[in-house]
């Protein structure tokens, strides 16, 4: 499932469940010879944690990171790195009441509906767990980020905003706000004491970013980090710069102007068309409150019967604090991708290997949307066959051949190439039609 691979330039994938045996993650294309660090990620996956604190989950794991392979004497040897946290305090007996009950707020019911299945373990897959493994995979890219770095910290918890920024003000919660610091806390007790969450805001600094990455159009760096982001369980919202502001300014107080020293604003977070302007990135990140709560609510079960919950496994009060890592190890992520390709447009240490890489994956792309295209032919040739439509389509044939010769002419690309992979396309479309069973029923291969 290609839901849970990450990346077009660097091949990341991960794995594993909340309360399975362990979760982890495997990189693919890391260079041979760079010294691994280990320590780096030890320090990322210890900022994750649960139970650093009291609004925390209080589930005890050590989170202690194992390389299975790809690493030698400290440095990468170029195969594929698997890393993997073994699940030690998983508690799957408090779930047991929760069996066959979809609980508010959590991927239980939508999952189910999709795959038929409940992982009632503390939510499976869907579990914030699975982050390990972006953590762990952020922390491995850091060094090819450099010199950008990358922090996120809370403006908002509940209702209460942070104001002014003190520098050096250090706490558990990451709040830079002295003046505002004991309204949090309160609100966190308060909350916790209800058995219910809150949610919150996150702003997020990119900054030493080179100007130039991003890709015009379906890969604009706002898109990429968005995507990435928003796949992040409990992020439901971002904003870029002045974000939903700018709905009530004039374009005269939006624009960016610009001076010989640069831009004078940054309104638009550092990202204009798509590619990053070298103004720090801005943006902020809603989070939702934590769905598991110890309040009653109202559910039903698998049957559809109506069901009262109370869910008494251990969960944060606020996910905020515990996401902070986990947007910074995608921001990296995204970077990184961005940057391996960027290499490649500018011609930036340009070598045989690395023209060879981006050839290798469009040759793997070009397979993959060939898999695809089978796949959908089957479905037309089934289709075909119960509305008792003819296989072959010969006007259709010839105006297709005729749009693929425009676009071909169009895009400068061979047109006799071009006209040769769409035969054998065709004759393969024709072939994996014909003389197919669908049921007990037989299609006519003459057709
Ligand atoms: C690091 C991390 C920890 C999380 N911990 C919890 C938790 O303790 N309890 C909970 O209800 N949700 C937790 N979540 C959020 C759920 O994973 C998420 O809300 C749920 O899968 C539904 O997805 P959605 O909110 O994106 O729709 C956590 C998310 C992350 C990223």
């Amino acid at each position: 499932m290609n839901g849970n691979k990450y990346g077009r330039w660097l091949g990341i994938s991960g794995f594993g469940e909340s309360h399975g045996r362990a979760v982890g993650v495997l990189l693919e294309d890391i260079k041979p010879g760079i010294l691994f660090p280990l320590s780096e990620i030890e320090h990322e996956l210890e900022r994750r944690r649960p139970g650093r604190h009291k609004y925390s989950s209080q589930r005890n794991e050590s989170d202690r990171i194992q390389i299975l392979s790809g690493v030698i004497e400290g440095k990468t040897t170029g195969m594929p790195i698997c890393l993997v946290v073994y699940n030690e305090d998983q508690r799957s007996g408090d779930y047991e009441s929760l069996r066959e009950i979809f609980r508010p707020g959590h991927a239980d019911w939508s999952w189910f509906q999709k795959f038929k299945i409940l992982d009632w373990r503390g939510g499976g897959r869907a579990s914030g767990r699975e982050t390990i493994a972006r953590v762990a995979a952020g922390a491995v890219v850091k060094e090819l980020i450099a010199p950008a770095k990358v922090e996120a910290y809370p403006v908002q918890i509940g209702k209460v905003k942070a104001g002014e920024f003190q520098p050096g003000f250090t706490n558990q919660l990451f709040w830079h706000d002295p003046s505002t610091y004991d309204a949090v806390l309160n609100e966190l007790m308060e909350t916790k004491a209800a058995g219910d969450s809150v949610g919150g805001i996150l702003e997020v600094d990119i900054s030493g970013l080179q100007a130039g990455l991003g890709d015009p159009v379906f890969g604009k760096l706002d898109a990429r980090l968005a995507e990435a982001l928003l796949s992040i369980g409990g992020v439901k919202g971002i904003e870029f710069g002045a974000g939903f502001k700018l709905a009530g300014f004039h374009g005269s107080q939006s624009n960016d102007q610009m001076n010989a020293d640069g831009f004078i604003s940054n309104n638009s977070g550092g990202i204009l068309g798509g590619v990053s302007t070298g103004s720090v990135v801005k943006l902020r990140l809603v989070i939702k409150p934590t769905s598991s709560i110890s309040m009653k609510q109202e559910t039903i079960d698998i049957s559809g019967k109506e069901q009262e919950i109370t869910i008494n496994g251990r969960h944060d009060t606020c996910l905020l604090f515990r996401i902070i890592p986990v947007v910074e190890a995608m921001i990296r992520l995204v970077l990184a991708d961005c940057l391996s390709y960027q290499k490649l447009v500018t011609g930036e240490n340009r070598n045989l290997n690395d023209m060879r890489e981006a050839l290798d994956r469009i040759d793997e792309d070009i397979l993959l949307a060939l898999k695809r295209r089978s796949e959908i032919v089957k479905l037309i040739g089934e289709y075909k066959f119960l509305n008792g439509i003819r296989v072959k389509d010969e006007g259709r044939e010839k105006q297709l051949l005729t749009n693929l010769e425009e676009k071909a002419q169009l895009w400068e690309i061979n047109q006799g190439l071009v006209r040769n992979i769409w035969r054998e396309l065709l004759s393969e479309s024709c072939r994996l039609q014909e003389g197919k069973e669908y049921g007990n029923i037989k299609s006519d291969p003459r057709e």
